[in-house]
């Protein structure tokens, strides 16, 4: 049997990040934010450009890793560097860089694969990063509400979703064999339970 790997995907404010970790605390799962990648890489690409060549060569020269939500560039954390306006600015360009996408492809397949049983949370993960998975989730929330969970990025929260949506590789979609998950008027407790049911129909 294949190890258990849950994917939850949906838009920026969503809650997949508190859904997924309340999720994997609940299950006794480790879990991945795949975002901690993309953000990492756009401040490591900060004063690069993002040619293939450019991108290429700086993942040659570069490694990346994720713990929790920091990413690591060559050893050093990065915390607050990840929500910065540098990184804001470039997010969007960064994660539609195909050559960006293969590169962080392989760190998650990889990530997965040694952590066996997890969480995964992202944009792809139940479309292209793990089609396998044992149960995917789409999450939805209204948009005041998303809007209210990132006051801090404001209405380009929305910019950023419409470029995620429209971007030629790896889209933001919704897999057909996910369940979508309206989580605006939830508690987060109450969402876990009715994800864990319908994990438990899945697997
Ligand atoms: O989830 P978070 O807001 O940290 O993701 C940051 C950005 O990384 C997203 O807007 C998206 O452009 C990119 N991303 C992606 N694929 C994933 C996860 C994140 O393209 N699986």
């Amino acid at each position: 049997v294949e190890p258990l790997v849950i994917a939850i995907d949906g838009p920026g404010g969503s809650g997949k990040s508190t859904v997924a970790a309340s999720l994997a605390t609940a299950m006794s799962l480790p879990v991945l934010s795949t975002g901690v990648f993309f953000r990492a890489v756009a401040w490591g690409l900060a004063d690069t450009g993002v040619d293939d060549a450019q991108v290429d060569d700086w993942f040659d020269r570069h490694s990346v890793a994720v713990e929790g939500q920091l990413g690591v560039v060559d050893g050093v954390v990065l915390t607050d560097e990840l929500r910065s306006p540098v990184v804001q600015v470039s997010l969007s360009k960064v994660a539609a860089s195909p050559r960006v996408r293969s590169h962080v492809l392989d760190l998650e397949r990889r990530e997965i694969e040694r952590l066996g049983e997890c969480v995964v949370e992202g944009r792809d993960i139940g479309s292209v990063v793990w089609p396998h998975a044992s149960c995917k989730f789409f999450l939805a929330a209204r948009q005041e509400v998303r809007l209210r969970r990132r006051p801090e990025e404001g209405p380009k929260l929305f910019e950023r979703d419409r470029k995620d949506s429209i971007r030629a590789h790896a889209p933001l979609v919704i897999a057909d064999d996910a369940f979508i998950v309206d989580n605006s008027d939830d508690a987060v407790d109450e969402l876990v339970i009715r994800m864990r049911e319908l994990i438990g129909v899945r697997t």
